[in-house]
């Protein structure tokens, strides 16, 4: 009896190890779950901040549903590359398909205020040589 109320009372080096691992691993764990959630979300860019036009809130919420709509913005691209990515939006990352109108109107959208930038007339350049 003596000897069990002693090991009671001095904790065993199993349950320091224990101990320490809740007191370290947990607010550990919790800032990893802060952190992840403050990584991506589409939800900081709203429409608004995108140039007015019909087919707007179509394009930005087809297109923020996986990534930034900054992914697409910095692109300038003709209305035949347009189709493309669309096309593999839907083939290789899963996009639900646009059809008919709903196309119509996002391939518009994105042309007229996406389209090929005029700073590259010779296609594209190493941005990382002086010109
Ligand atoms: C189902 C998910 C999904 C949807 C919806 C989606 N995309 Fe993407 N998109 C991706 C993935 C995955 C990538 C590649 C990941 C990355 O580069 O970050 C990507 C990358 C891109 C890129 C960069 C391509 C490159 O070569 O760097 C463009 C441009 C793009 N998407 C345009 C669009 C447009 C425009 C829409 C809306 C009409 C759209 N995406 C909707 C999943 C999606």
């Amino acid at each position: 009896m003596q000897f069990l109320q002693v090991s009671a009372a001095a904790p065993s080096a199993r349950r320091l190890t224990l101990l320490a691992t809740l007191l370290v691993g947990v607010p550990l764990f919790a800032g990893f779950a802060v952190a992840q959630q403050q990584t991506f979300n589409p939800r900081d860019e709203s429409p608004e901040e995108l140039p007015a036009g019909p087919g707007r809130d179509e394009t930005f919420y087809s297109c923020t549903a996986c990534h930034g709509f900054k992914l697409v913005a910095q692109q300038g691209m003709s209305r035949r590359q347009w189709e493309d990515t669309l096309v593999v939006m839907t083939q290789r990352h899963g996009m639900p398909a646009l059809e008919g109108d709903d196309r119509e109107l996002v391939l518009k959208y994105l042309e007229t205020h996406y389209p090929p930038t005029a700073a590259a007339p010779g296609g594209w350049q190493n941005p990382f040589l002086n010109r």
